[in-house]
């Protein structure tokens, strides 16, 4: 499974030292990708590490006049592989457009590395029925005149369930993910929203996930151990 950690605007420099000890220590065969901060990628690019480094976002420009960002080539230059692209938190909070959102993975793809797109709906959406056109449209718009588009990882977290300790149910999840694989049959698709060490088993049960992406459990090193050890 691959497992994605994101660690969102967590972990100052001393707890991310510690954090980093802990989870290094973490022996699993899934495929760890830990997404920190910007401030914590160069820390935690270290020799002999047990996940791949990740990080939470990428300017939508190739370099310039953006004060603040950080381009995909400077990812690269810190061993970044992957890259979390359009999560919620900043589509909402940073009014993320989906022109942004396609350029960012056009400027990740060009650095070969690999977008992970965050897809989901609203807690409104879902009422309306609207969770299968929400997604559509965000991939959709995301994937055009994109090449490489198979590397894409997706993964469906419903705004709803992030942070809430609330979580969809499990043929809900089966039949999002089964219509994100009938647009992208060779893509890995991951769950995210408050994926914890006790309802990791129920969600075993979905054939079709191929991995999970980690809000607050990433940063519970114990609860996320045992979270690996339940995850098959
Ligand atoms: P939680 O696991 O805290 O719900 O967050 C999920 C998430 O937003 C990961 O990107």
């Amino acid at each position: 499974m691959i497992i994605a950690l994101n660690n969102k605007s967590n972990l100052n420099k001393n707890e991310f030292t510690r954090y980093l000890l802990q989870l290094n220590k973490i022996d699993t065969n899934h495929k760890l990708i830990l997404c920190p901060t910007f401030l914590n990628i160069p820390r935690a690019n270290i020799d002999n590490k047990n996940y791949l480094l990740g990080a939470q976002n990428v300017s939508s420009n190739l370099s310039g006049a953006f004060t603040g960002e950080i381009s995909a080539e400077q990812l690269k230059e810190e061993n970044v592989k992957y890259c979390i692209v359009g999560h919620s938190e900043r589509r909402i909070l940073q009014k993320e457009t989906l022109q942004e959102i396609s350029s960012k993975i056009k400027n990740l793809q060009e650095q070969n590395i690999i977008p992970i797109l965050c897809v989901g709906e609203t807690k409104e959406e879902k009422e309306e029925n609207k969770t299968i056109a929400v997604i559509k449209e965000e991939i959709l718009s995301a994937i055009e005149n994109q090449t490489d588009i198979e590397k894409i990882i997706i993964a469906y977290e419903p705004i709803w369930a992030i942070g809430t300790g609330v979580i969809p149910k499990n043929e809900e999840i089966k039949k999002v993910i089964s219509e994100i694989k009938k647009i992208l049959p060779s893509n890995k698709v991951l769950y995210g929203g408050s994926c914890n060490e006790n309802n990791i088993k129920e969600l075993n049960n979905i054939t079709e996930i191929d991995g999970y992406l980690l809000g607050g459990i990433s940063l519970k090193i114990n609860n996320l151990q045992e979270l690996l050890l339940n995850c098959d």
